[in-house]
């Protein structure tokens, strides 16, 4: 099978390299990009060939399309003219839903949309698949194969995409947000920038390893480094003091209506 990403940037390369890392052949593989000189980086990177939208289109039995929203109309112009009744699309642009694929493109073809999320580059990432109206539960299953090589994979009905690409789709740069103002907490007690980084990313990959393995709930986790008149508890009270779960709620919904509006945006 035969996997062309259109727009090898940050989500499309960490798909190209997710891949490569979980056996798939390079010569199996196939990117489009805009920028000579970053198709000529990402084949010296990965041994992948970078080729035109049109050969894509023509020797891929999977195209996944990984340009940003706002760049979609031109890429859809595009495909419109070349696709054949063989090619299976995979959206990974948050907000857009099949429905407009399915309308801009030949009749019948089958779109899968999904949300993915970057930690695909180490193998750990979280995608959320949704088919639309004309995907077979064999090419659902084809993606859903595709996918586990790169990290874990949820079949969800498209009305809940919006939610998730809020979720998990932005979740890893909360993460990361969090860990870089603990770093400058430490920084703040004293501490070299180095040590803070390093006690912190190591919090957060024991937090995170707790959380995967263990199967207890975030709160009783919580609540077992939470001593009474310790020092955690001072942190909480600050934290709530801050409404910082207020602030994450207000961010998590604030990235669903972006969502929404991204798809509204190419509505008819
Ligand atoms: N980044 C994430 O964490 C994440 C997570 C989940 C989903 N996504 C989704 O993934 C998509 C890509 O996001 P990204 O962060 O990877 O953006 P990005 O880094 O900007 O990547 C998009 C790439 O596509 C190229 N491109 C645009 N139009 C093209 C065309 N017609 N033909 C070939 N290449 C084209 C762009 O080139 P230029 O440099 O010329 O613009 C750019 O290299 C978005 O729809 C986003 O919603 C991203």
């Amino acid at each position: 099978m035969t996997v062309a990403v259109l727009g090898a940037g940050k989500i499309g390369e960490a798909l190209l390299s997710g891949l490569l890392d979980a056996g798939h052949d390079a010569g199996d593989l196939l990117f489009t990009e805009r920028h000579p000189e970053r198709a000529a980086e990402l084949t010296d990177r990965y041994g992948v060939a970078g080729v035109e939208v049109a050969e894509a289109a023509k020797r891929a039995d999977v195209l996944v399309v990984a340009v940003k929203p706002q760049d979609i109309e031109p890429l859809l112009d595009e495909l419109a003219g070349l696709i054949g009744p063989g090619s299976l699309v995979v959206s990974m642009c948050a907000g857009l839903p099949t429905s407009l694929f399915e309308r801009r493109l030949p009749a019948g073809t089958p779109v899968i949309r999904v949300m993915p999320n970057t930690p695909m580059l180490v193998g750990a990432a979280m995608s959320a698949v949704s088919p639309g109206k004309h995907a077979t539960d064999e090419q659902l299953q084809t993606v859903e194969r595709l996918l586990s090589s790169v990290g874990k994979v949820v079949v969800l009905p498209e009305s809940q995409q919006d939610a998730v690409t809020a979720l998990s789709g932005s979740g890893p740069a909360y993460f990361f947000y969090l860990v870089e103002a603990m770093i400058d907490a430490g920084i703040l007690l004293g501490l070299p920038r180095a040590v803070a980084q390093q006690l912190i990313v190591q919090a957060a990959v024991g937090a995170g390893t707790m959380l995967e393995e263990g199967g207890e709930h975030p709160v009783m986790l919580r609540e077992n480094v939470t001593s009474p008149g310790g020092t955690t508890i001072n942190g909480i009270r600050e934290l709530e003091k801050h409404g910082v779960r207020a602030a994450l709620l207000d961010a998590i919904e604030s990235a669903r209506d972006r969502s929404v509006e991204l798809g509204k945006a190419h509505e008819e």
